[in-house]
């Protein structure tokens, strides 16, 4: 398990240092990720290093045993390589260059940057990859965080040359793209420019391509260098460090690159539900790559300095997020960063030295968390799930370009209905449309607006094999170039499901993101333009689901109908049908339910594919997260919260628990009784 944080000893004199590592050792420190933003401290000119400073530093952390994440310091560049080659400066939508002054101020595509960069990264490889303390490499930093989308000249030049690999043609472009339509019929490659800002809104499919273009960008920087380490007999594991679900690096992609997967996450103190939002990160980066620990490798002890306002975290609720990762499959628990800046842009955000000392509750709670990591066991990997979220990049970037029967967020509709199984306490895997599903009993596809041949097959298959399906509204409209397929919507799928879409029935949509009607915002239309239909409801098992967005007509094939429109338009047609398939079930259900909806019919559907819940009779703040057999049970809430816990055998215990605000325990499930969740259950004090 390593536990430590980003450490930045070029800001601070040497004397600091040796008070850092007395201090790291007290706390169980056992990796610093060091260089990251030391590219001008390391390379002085591009023909002069200074490593002095960094061989005495790592000779220092390894004396005392504390291994070193090494950066490649690749992410912002010095004010002499902008002022030779000014070239490498990103541009924003409208052709502004982007200045120096803060970081990642390159174009991802820059050929000079490049050059620079894999400069570096050979020297620092060369001198320090067998270096004892190095345990890890650290690759650039956070790729495209501040620098979503570039549209450089050199943008430009590259976007063109990766159409023209993926094309062939420009024939086979134009008809991919639908160029007859708006007269952008090209007959060069050289006259494609990346998506500028535009009298009126671009050729969807020429966006997507840009987007996926960009995450590819990004994702070359990251392979050049891991291939200079590699070259230069670096042996240690090579990451770099995501940010959840990122919207411009598809993240399925990159897993396939990195050796471990490592996540920056900062969830919100002022959110009460953040801790959720927290989950689905978590949960993600352990789909990302099955059955192998992830590392949290950012998160904050306490306030961040980049909100409008950046509450502190409460007590013990940075050990609970923490635990919280760990119970999602994490190896390692870090910071940004380990002591707090004097200066500069982040000197209000927290760390784990405090500028205000050791005499603090951050600091006591570091050390307790270093010292309750240290005795925590072996935890396996794998989570054993039987629920998977299809979560798909592309369909991501296509849903909301917009220009749709109605303003919709995937990735919010994803969250959503995460947040509903979270509530209800299962485990849950993400995977991709073309993913493994072997395993999972329940899959959920909400709004797969774009669906690939082979997704649709893959979804098809696991249901012939005994899955159980459930689609949501707004799936299977378009194919991989944003199009319509012949033969109308849900083409892919219809066979499965059973069911034929005539229209979506655009409702205005719910006035804010993620609220119910029992979170009483309902009611409030003013701002929202044209007055219209805003809810769907429906009938099902004695109570009624509100549903948003969509009312989609719907014709059944071979599907039976469980539930129909009570109200709106579309009053009496079905909302929610089952097709049996072999011996598996796709639902579909034409509308998106609101929360309560949501949890409502996945406890239904959850129940009859035979997945049962982690822990029972528990509030929604209360989290469980499972390792194997091991479970994490967390209480997010402010309140003391009881629940009972299953058994191995799947019978609940019969000794209800309780924890404390922020407390959390492990138990390990074939251990399990009175006896083991009393003693569990003081193991956090
Ligand atoms: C990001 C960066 C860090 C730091 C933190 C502050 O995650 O990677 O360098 O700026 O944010 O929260």
């Amino acid at each position: 398990m390593y536990y430590g944080a980003d450490y930045y000893p070029e800001q601070w004199p040497e004397e600091v240092w040796e008070e850092d590592v007395a201090l790291m050792r007290e706390a169980k420190v056992n990796l610093v990720n060091v260089g990251i933003f030391a590219w001008s401290r390391i390379q002085c000119a591009e023909d002069q290093y200074d490593w002095g400073w960094l061989d005495r530093l790592l000779d220092l952390l390894h004396r005392n045993g504390i291994g070193v994440g090494l950066a490649t310091a690749t992410a912002s560049p010095p004010p002499w390589a902008i002022e030779r080659y000014p070239e490498m400066l990103p541009h924003n939508a409208d052709g502004v260059v982007l200045s120096p002054g803060s970081r990642q101020h390159f174009a991802p595509t820059s050929p000079e940057y490049a050059r620079l960069a894999a400069a570096l990264v050979t020297a620092i490889a060369e001198r320090y990859a067998d270096h004892p303390a190095v345990k890890l490499w650290h690759v650039n930093n956070e790729y495209g965080c501040h620098l979503h989308y570039d549209y450089s000249p050199h943008a430009q030049v590259a976007f063109q040359r990766w159409l023209h690999s993926r094309y062939k043609s420009i024939e086979h472009l134009n008809a991919a793209w639908g160029t007859a339509f708006w007269s952008q019929i090209y007959t060069g490659f050289e006259q494609i420019l990346p998506p500028r800002r535009a009298p009126y809104a671009i050729n969807p499919a020429h966006g997507l391509d840009f987007k996926r273009f960009t995450s590819d960008a990004l994702l070359d920087l990251y392979t050049m260098e891991r291939d200079i380490l590699r070259a230069s007999g670096a042996t240690q594991p090579i990451t770099t460090n995501f940010m959840g679900a990122f919207p411009p690096a598809d993240y399925w992609k990159w897993a396939r690159e990195v050796d471990v997967i490592a996540d920056d996450c900062y969830p919100d103190p002022n959110l009460p539900e953040s801790f959720r939002d927290a989950a689905f990160a978590r949960d993600l980066m352990r789909s990302l790559k099955p059955g192998t620990p992830w590392i949290l490798m950012e998160q904050s002890t306490n306030a961040v300095n980049w909100r409008p306002t950046n509450a502190p975290k409460a007590p013990r609720q940075m050990a609970a997020l923490s635990m919280q990762a760990v119970g999602h499959g994490a190896d390692g628990i870090m910071f940004f960063q380990w002591r707090q800046s004097r200066r500069g842009v982040e000197k209000f955000h927290s760390a784990m030295v405090p500028h205000a000392g050791l005499d603090t509750r951050v600091w006591r709670e570091v050390v307790q968390l270093g010292a309750q990591l240290e005795d925590l066991a072996v935890m396996p990997p794998e989570s054993h799930a039987r629920i998977a979220i299809v979560f798909d990049w592309e369909c991501w970037w296509a849903l909301n370009s917009g220009h749709h029967p109605v303003g919709i967020r995937y990735d919010e509709i994803v969250q959503r209905w995460y947040s509903a199984l979270h509530k209800l306490h299962f485990s849950i895997d993400f995977v991709q449309s073309t993913g493994d599903l072997d395993g999972y009993a329940l899959v959920i596809a909400p709004s797969l607006y774009l669906l690939s041949e082979g997704g649709a097959e893959n979804l098809a298959s696991f249901v012939d094999r005994g899955g159980h399906l459930l689609v949501t509204a707004f799936s299977d409209v378009v194919d991989e170039n944003d199009a319509f397929r012949t033969g109308g919507f849900l083409v892919g799928l219809q066979g499965v499901l059973g069911v034929r879409v005539e229209d979506f029935g655009a409702l205005v949509p719910p006035p804010a993101a993620r609220t119910s009607r029992s979170a009483g915002d309902a009611g409030s239309s003013e701002n929202l333009g044209p007055v219209g239909e805003m809810e769907a409801p429906f009938a099902w098992h004695g109570r009624t689901i509100v549903g948003h967005y969509f009312a989609e007509e719907i014709h059944t094939d071979t599907a039976e109908i469980l539930g129909v429109f009570s109200g709106g338009r579309l009053r009496g047609r079905p909302a929610l049908t089952r097709n049996t398939r072999g011996s598996g079930l796709g639902y579909y259900v034409a509308t998106i339910p609101d929360d309560p909806g949501m949890e409502a019919l996945l406890a239904d559907i959850s129940k009859a594919a035979g997945v049962r819940p982690e822990i029972t009779n528990a509030s929604e703040w209360v989290e469980a997260a499972r390792r194997g057999a091991t479970l994490t049970i967390i209480n997010h809430g402010s309140t003391v919260e009881t629940f009972t816990a299953r058994s191995a055998s799947g019978g609940e215990c019969p000794a209800p628990m309780q924890l404390a605000p922020y407390d959390w325990v492990m138990i390990e499930k074939p251990s399990l009784g009175v006896g083991a969740l009393g003693q569990a259950a003081s193991l956090n004090g």
